[in-house]
């Protein structure tokens, strides 16, 4: 609906009144419009189009720890295929690393990316849907990730989680390393928070049955395989995985969103 020709006024009056109606429609609760969408309207009446778009847009924030970069390149991979779902937005997120840089550094860990600002929790409400990403250690989440999990007391408090769609993707050193354990433990932080686990289930069809190539991820995600000494990468099919779920995720939370 955008459009770079100037229409006149009335022209844009009525654009702007049928986005409305259209908003206020899906963002219904207790049968009637959010408060929170009546003001939006109420306050562009002079038809500020792209701000009304984007509030009605589905927020997915993507949420992740890496240490070596694995994990960070399934979130790419995850906003990807996110993206592709029209009417998302999405945002990607590193949690605050626990770890001294002295430590880091004789870890020789990746340095952080950037272009992926570190998230605060009270910011996790913001999103329509999230998806959590996490290496393994010792079969479950790193610290780092539950260290980020503990400090969101204060939204558990207030119930700002609740009923919003999550899912999870991960990475472990080797197979039989707990690609499984890791998301299957991290499901008690969801339901802690009444949070909605998406699984991205056997939704990607044939390349999750394929016996072929060694690959990560599974039912309860997306996931890679570092190998023993972190040189590994992740594979076209894992990447493919990743995508996937994004997308597939992204269209869960806007259906979610729309009720
Ligand atoms: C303390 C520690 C414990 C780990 N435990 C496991 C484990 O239980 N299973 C496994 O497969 N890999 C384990 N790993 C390997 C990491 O999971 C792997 O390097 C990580 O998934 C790479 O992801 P990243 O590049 O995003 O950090 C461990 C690594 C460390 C440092």
């Amino acid at each position: 609906t955008h459009s770079t020709q100037p229409a006149d006024a009335a022209q844009r009056s009525v654009q702007y009144r049928s986005l409305c109606i259209f908003f206020l429609h899906h963002s219904y609760r207790d049968n009637k419009p959010t408060r929170r969408s009546r003001a939006i309207c109420k306050t562009n009446q002079g038809g500020d189009r792209t701000l009304l778009l984007a509030a009605m847009a589905t927020k997915i924030y993507i949420v992740y720890y890496s240490t070596w970069g694995h994990v960070a390149t399934l979130a790419e991979e995850m906003k990807k295929g996110a993206e592709a779902v029209p009417g998302v937005e999405v945002n990607v997120w590193r949690v605050p690393e626990t770890l001294p840089e002295d430590v880091l550094g004789k870890m020789h860990a990746t340095p952080g990316r950037e272009d992926h600002p570190v998230i605060t929790a009270r910011q996790l409400a913001e999103a329509d849907g999230i998806l959590f990403g996490f290496p393994t250690r010792f079969g479950m989440m790193a610290a780092q990730m539950k260290a980020f999990f503990d400090s969101t007391g204060g939204l558990w408090q207030a119930q700002s989680l609740a009923g919003k769609p999550a899912g999870v993707f991960f990475a472990t050193g080797t197979q039989g390393g707990g690609q499984e354990t890791t998301a299957l433990t991290a499901v008690t932080q969801l339901t802690h928070h009444g949070m909605l686990f998406v699984p991205v289930g056997y939704t990607h069809g044939a390349g999750m049955f394929g016996m072929d190539e060694v690959k990560g991820g599974s039912p309860y995600g997306a996931g890679t395989f570092a190998g023993a000494d972190g040189s590994r990468v992740p594979s076209d099919a894992e990447l493919a995985l990743a995508a996937h779920q994004g997308k597939y995720f992204a269209g869960v939370a806007k259906k979610l969103k729309a009720v």
